[in-house]
């Protein structure tokens, strides 16, 4: 079995941007950690940031694995064409916001994604990629083999 971990535009700056908000954990401690995750459950684990939004609908396109752990920042709110990859793919996701999203600008409380996800985790800090990923191997490792 396998998860996809996917990071939208600017989270590569994790660590550094606005540490008040996002919390001081860089990407890679982040995707590290999820990576820890899923081979301690003995479960393959692919990741992709991008900043360009065509990037990450091809990496949804191209991926084999069986669950999406997405946090899809900025384009949460912008985005159909990340939508309709998704829903096009048909493979289930956990939308994921280490802020709250639904305590910050009001352009930020409408997500295109959230009526598709199995589950939608915000405002829980880095910790939310922990409980995403931990969401997600249940849900692979119950799969029929
Ligand atoms: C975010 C929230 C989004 O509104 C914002 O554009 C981000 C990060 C979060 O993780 O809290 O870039 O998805």
């Amino acid at each position: 079995a396998k998860i996809l971990l996917v990071n939208g535009p600017n989270l590569n700056l994790l660590g550094r941007r606005e540490p008040g908000l996002y919390g001081n954990d860089t990407l890679n401690d982040v995707v590290e950690r999820a990576e820890q995750q899923a081979s301690n459950a003995d479960v393959e684990f692919e990741h992709i940031q991008s900043n360009a939004e065509h990037e990450l609908i091809n990496a949804i396109h191209a991926t084999d694995a069986q669950f999406i752990v997405i946090n899809p920042a900025a384009f949460t709110h912008t985005s159909v064409a990340l939508r309709d990859a998704l829903v096009g793919v048909n493979i289930p996701f956990i939308e994921l916001h280490i802020t709250n999203v639904h305590a910050r600008e009001p352009f930020r409380h409408h997500s295109y994604l959230s009526d598709k996800a199995v589950g939608v985790i915000c405002g829980l800090g880095t910790k939310g990629y922990e409980f995403a990923m931990q969401a997600a191997i249940e849900h692979v490792t119950k799969l029929p083999k």
